[in-house]
């Protein structure tokens, strides 16, 4: 993944725990790199390591740091770093989430080597819609709960969500019913 993934990982312990925490964690992540750079690829096996570190050091499970991973990817990374972005994406939850198939096209315009999940929506009322998620990664569906969160706190629009479908668990992909 592109290295801006580890540095908002590196943000968000930073800003929750220190810098003593974070260099505990690159440690017992075997991770040597002082400084990430956004926009060069790093192995998806550091961003996985560090967040099993994370787990370990700050005993808590790591869907846990997943789900608060999310939400600071919303409200930090995103709205601080490409606001422009998220702003053309749409003025409401529903809207943001209609367009979320196309969104990750425009992020690639930014990062040419992306390897962007992809979304559908299906099932869309006045307050739900089914938000289908593929990727090729695998152990990520807490991390979109968690951004699904990070929108609904964005937009001031409470969200539930519910995993309907875990690909985890054989299904061909995973599906949340998002309610606001
Ligand atoms: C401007 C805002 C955003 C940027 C710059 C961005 C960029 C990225 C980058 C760099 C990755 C790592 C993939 C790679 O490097 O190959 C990624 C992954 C991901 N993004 Fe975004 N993204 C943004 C917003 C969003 C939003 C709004 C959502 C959904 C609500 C989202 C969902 C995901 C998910 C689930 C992954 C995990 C990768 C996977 O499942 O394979 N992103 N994004």
């Amino acid at each position: 993944m592109y290295g801006m993934v580890n540095k908002a990982m590196e943000e968000m312990v930073i800003k929750t725990h220190g810098e003593g925490t974070w260099e505990k964690i690159k440690a017992k992540a075997g991770v040597d790199i002082e400084v990430f750079m956004s926009n060069e690829g790093y192995s998806d096996d550091i961003t996985y390591n560090l967040v099993a570190a994370a787990s370990e050091l700050l005993q808590t499970p790591p869907g846990k740091i997943l789900h608060g991973f999310g939400e600071h990817w919303i409200l930090y990374t995103a709205q601080e770093g490409y606001g422009s972005l998220m702003e053309a994406n749409g003025r409401t939850l529903p809207e943001f989430l209609s367009k979320l198939p196309d969104f990750h096209s425009r992020v690639a315009m930014i990062f040419p080597q992306l390897q962007p999940p992809r979304f559908e929506c299906s099932e869309i009322t006045e307050h739900s819609l089914n938000l289908h998620y593929f990727s090729h990664r695998q152990g990520l569906a807490e991390f979109l709960v968690g951004l699904m969160h990070g929108l609904g706190k964005m937009f001031k629009t409470p969200v539930t969500v519910r995993q309907t479908a875990a690909k985890a668990q054989g299904a061909d992909h995973d599906v949340f019913e998002v309610t606001w």
